[in-house]
């Protein structure tokens, strides 16, 4: 569906049910955007809108074309089905119910998910339910169980896949490697993903702030011909920034990469390696941690986020950008490589296949927890722990 058409249907889908009472702040959005009475009000919506990134021209979606009052309307006969209670499970529950939609849990009787969500106010046998009784429940079955358990739990939540019914993920994990995970829907539910660029907890939190997450939108099946309005509806609904379109298959690609890439894996590995060489050659661990990641999360990269890399740049020394300048394509020819391996890595799953095996064992959280705690208690992080605590705002 084209943009425009999309943005046709999100209004029509609301407008001929608010039209009697003629709602004005329901209209007010669209409305003051749109060209005087005579011209169509289908015309234009301020939300929905072609930008230039970086000359390539791509379609975005934004909060203000679904206000708060438009989603409860869109999701007025709807039931929100959040299957899990991680990080995803709990910010886009929580953004959800704050947006006035009507959500439950379900999640595993009294395991940690559970205890969570009644600490939070989600109250059993009222909004949280077991996996099943919340599927049953549902019309949109937001499947937000770990990777590993979409997997081992699909026999379990398939039959409550039923027509009308809306799938929704927040990863193209399952149904990319649907050859790995068995992941495969019937064919006559729309099946929908939006994935927020950023962990749940961000997500909550920034929405509490009145600001976003900025999330991918894809849609795998589209049976009622409304499946991409939903993905839009939904990804508003969750408290997505602003939201961009992807396929289940490049959302799972860059995802993986990015993640194991600069996102997470990739910088630790050079945080370790720059940290090493500098108490390698005497420098004290203050000032080796100062100068690799201090500096970095505290003054550097905010700028990188607020203006821009050049600005950054702009912004320190002449001497400090000459040598940025010359190193910088020093760093990306060693790493391009690896970057390579990774992409191919993930395409070929071998990196889902390993994640699978991983997480799908009893004691996954414990074994990661190991492996957490060998982070934690490294010199570097334990340095990090000391400089963190004589920062002036945390030192009273
Ligand atoms: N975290 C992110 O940054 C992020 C960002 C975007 C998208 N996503 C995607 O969002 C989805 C959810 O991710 P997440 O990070 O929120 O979740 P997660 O921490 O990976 O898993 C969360 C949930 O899975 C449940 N679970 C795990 N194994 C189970 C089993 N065998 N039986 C029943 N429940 C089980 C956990 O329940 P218990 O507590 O009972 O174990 C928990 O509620 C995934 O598809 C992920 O790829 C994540």
């Amino acid at each position: 569906m084209s943009a425009r058409n999309l943005a046709r249907t999100l209004f029509r889908s609301v407008a001929p049910r608010v039209a009697a009472s003629v709602s004005r702040p329901l209209f007010a959005s669209v409305a003051s955007r749109v060209a005087p009475a005579s011209s169509s009000v289908f015309v234009q919506t301020r939300g929905i809108k072609t930008m230039d990134f970086g000359g390539t021209k791509e379609t975005v979606y934004e909060r203000s074309d679904m206000p708060k009052e438009k989603l409860i309307e869109y999701f007025k006969n709807d039931t929100m089905a959040v299957l899990g209670y991680g990080p995803q499970g709990r910010g886009q529950s929580l953004n959800m119910r704050d947006n006035g939609l009507n959500v439950i849990i379900g999640v595993r009787k009294d395991g940690r998910s559970w205890k969570q969500a009644v600490s939070e106010g989600w109250v059993p046998g009222k909004n949280l339910f077991s996996i099943e009784e919340a599927a049953e429940k549902g019309t949109y079955l937001m499947n937000l169980l770990s990777d590993a358990a979409q997997r081992d739990l699909w026999k379990i939540v398939k039959p409550y896949v039923t027509p009308g019914k809306t799938l929704y993920f927040s990863h193209g994990f399952a149904i990319t490697y649907n050859d790995q995970t068995g992941v495969v829907p019937p064919k006559d539910v729309d099946v929908i993903l939006c994935a927020p660029k950023g962990s749940g907890y961000t997500l909550r939190t920034l929405f509490q702030e009145g600001k976003g997450l900025n999330s991918s939108i894809a849609v795998f099946q589209d049976v009622t011909g409304k499946a991409k309005e939903k993905s839009v509806a939904v990804g508003i609904a969750i408290g997505s920034g602003y939201l961009y379109e992807t396929t289940f298959q490049k959302e799972v690609y860059s995802d993986l990469y990015g993640e194991r890439g600069i996102l997470m894996g990739a910088i630790y590995g050079l945080f370790r390696a720059q940290y090493d060489v500098l108490r390698a050659n005497g420098h004290s661990p203050s000032e080796a941690f100062n100068e690799t990641v201090e500096e970095a999360t505290q003054s550097l990269y905010p700028l990188i986020g607020e203006k821009g890399m050049d600005w950054m740049y702009s912004n320190c020394s002449v001497t400090a950008q000459r040598g940025a300048l010359d190193w910088h394509q020093k760093f990306y020819d060693a790493a391009s490589p690896l970057f390579k391996a990774l992409y191919k890595s993930v395409v070929d799953g071998t990196e889902v296949k390993r994640a699978l095996d991983k997480n799908s064992q009893p004691d996954y959280r414990e074994s990661l927890e190991v492996e957490l705690k060998e982070i934690d208690d490294s010199e570097l992080w334990r340095a990090g722990k000391t400089v963190r605590s004589l920062r002036p705002e945390n030192s009273k």
